[in-house]
């Protein structure tokens, strides 16, 4: 167990030069209650400048499936106590975890972290990544942030090992975010805003030339990464090595990935394959379909081969960040041609002009003439930063699922809204994908302009129908889910917040939805 803490040394805080301080030491207790009257393990570390005062301990000799009480104690303070929990060993009846990903500080209030905080009924929270954004003041979804009180430091964009520190350092005064930390253990993977938007493993989309070289970016970022959040140094040194699998017992095998920075080949991009005389369907095919490209990289998958095929545990869950199943829409749509309420218009007036013309008015019928033929073009994946940009990847992934008899469950974050989709190779069944909204970041009905409640309802109806896969979206709200785990079913509960821009909310029940699947069925609605 990794227990973390973080010493602001005096000197910071009158603003002098941080960097001559001393190292700070600190004693640290582990106990099995919060009044550490049963102290079980205790003992001392130091920390200093050179990990921005942050500390951690990795704590042994605890019992498995047990929950435990920490603090720390310097020569003038004792820290506020932190309860967290072990992994189970043996037969285990019920494994439940939250799901988080996409925290902006300056889009919102983290009440989602206060949800979680209060609940006494979670193992770990999963952290899928944009734990931070690198934006500056003024940057991404920041409308709100002067009202909020929420603008960020520092106020450039974080491109130094201290920037990126700075912001860590500001996200962590959140007092719902340290609620939530100090109440659960977090088991945690980077997507890309912990170094820039779109990272890939040579670079960002968010990282110009005038930025320098992206490679020492990375590394500072990694840097600060390491040291802001509880997770164990990993082996030999190589702390950008951040796959790594946690087993609950004989029920629940979490293998958390990398889909960032190890393996990943750069994006492709739609706008590269129009031409003068249309949309170069070849080309775009021949390159998302090379069988060299990769996304979590020849390493890492033969890594996730073998925790597949030589999992104990009734279930092979994916902890990682992109979307993992196919959402394709019409390409009339995904190059902006045609909205989802226009295209579904459109294609209701075709289906009368099919059967019954005589229903139709001169007007539509002249609109079906002008538009019609949009509705013929083939469907295109809407993000290739998804794992819809790296289909042999997928199909490597999921035929390995497969030859292991898994019941695979993925979850995934990065989008901003709620989705499941069942997934498969060839039409067979091969797993099935829970995601979770963000807990402030705008989703796609702020892209789409959803502005009324009908509209979302209409927008998650139609892309539900156009995408085989997907069984459930909601395109609106933020939130969380948690994901139960028991020997015969795997549930997932989507709860979602009314708002993350004021200090009062509510959770909206109306919008409450939960799915179970089955084990050995791979299949929502099985
Ligand atoms: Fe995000």
């Amino acid at each position: 167990m990794i227990i973390w803490t973080r010493i602001t040394p005096i000197e910071q805080i009158t603003k002098q030069n941080s960097s001559e301080v001393a190292p700070i030491w600190a004693a640290w207790q582990v106990a099995t209650d919060a009044n550490f009257k049963n102290i079980v393990v205790a003992d001392g570390a130091s920390t200093d400048a050179s990990r921005d005062y942050t500390l951690k301990v990795d704590v042994r000799g605890l019992k498995a499936g047990k929950t435990y009480y920490y603090r720390f104690i310097t020569a003038s303070h004792t820290s506020p106590v932190g309860r967290t929990k072990t992994l189970p060993k043996g037969t285990t009846q019920q494994v439940k975890l939250a799901v988080v990903s996409c925290s902006n500080y300056p889009a919102g209030l983290f009440h989602v972290y206060k949800e979680l905080a209060e609940r006494s009924d979670l193992d770990a929270i999963v952290h899928l990544g944009d734990y931070i954004y690198e934006y500056p003041q003024g940057g991404y979804a920041s409308e709100d942030a002067a009202a909020l009180g929420r603008e960020v430091l520092p106020a450039n964009e974080l491109i130094a090992l201290q920037d990126y520190r700075t912001r860590y350092a500001q996200y962590r005064t959140d007092p719902e975010l340290q609620a939530a930390h100090q109440a659960h253990p977090f088991i945690t993977v980077w997507d890309d805003h912990e170094v820039a938007n779109d990272t890939w493993r040579e670079g960002a989309e968010n990282h110009t030339a005038n930025e320098g070289n992206f490679i020492v970016r990375l590394k500072a970022a990694i840097q600060a990464y390491a040291e802001w959040m509880p997770i164990r140094p990993a082996v030999n040194n190589n702390i950008a090595a951040l796959q790594r699998s946690f087993q609950f017992g004989d029920l629940v095998n979490l293998i958390m990935l990398d889909t960032r920075i190890v393996g990943r080949d750069k994006q492709l991009d739609l706008a590269n394959y129009f031409t003068a005389s249309g949309f170069n369907a070849p080309a775009f095919v021949g390159d998302i379909s090379n069988p060299a490209r990769r996304l979590i990289g020849a390493e890492q998958l033969t890594w996730l081969e073998g925790q597949l095929h030589n999992s104990a545990q009734t279930w092979q869950v994916l902890g990682q960040q992109i979307i993992m199943g196919v959402m394709e829409l019409p390409a009339a749509i995904v190059t902006q041609q045609l909205s989802i309420a226009e295209f579904a218009q459109l294609a209701q007036l075709a289906q009368i002009a099919a059967t019954q013309p005589e229903l139709l008015s001169p007007a539509q019928l002249v609109q079906l003439q002008q538009k019609g033929p949009l509705l013929r073009l083939g469907n295109l994946p809407y993000n290739l930063d998804a794992w819809d940009g790296y289909p042999v990847e997928r199909a490597n992934v999921l035929a390995s699922a497969l030859e292991a008899n898994s019941n695979l469950v993925v979850l995934s974050g990065d989008t901003h809204n709620a989705w499941a989709n069942n997934l498969t190779l060839g039409g067979i069944a091969a797993g099935v994908e829970f995601a979770t909204p963000g807990v402030t970041s705008p989703g796609l009905e702020t892209y789409l302009g959803l502005n009324t409640q009908e509209a979302i309802l209409q927008a998650e109806a139609a892309v539900t129908q156009l995408i085989p896969g997907l069984q459930y979206t909601n395109l609106s709200n933020r939130g969380y889910m948690t994901v139960t785990f028991t020997p015969a079913e795997v549930n997932c509960e989507w709860v979602f917040l009314d708002t993350v821009k004021s200090p009062l909310y509510s959770v909206d029940t109306s919008r409450s939805k939960t799915i179970s699947v089955a084990v050995n069925t791979n299949t929502i609605g099985a």
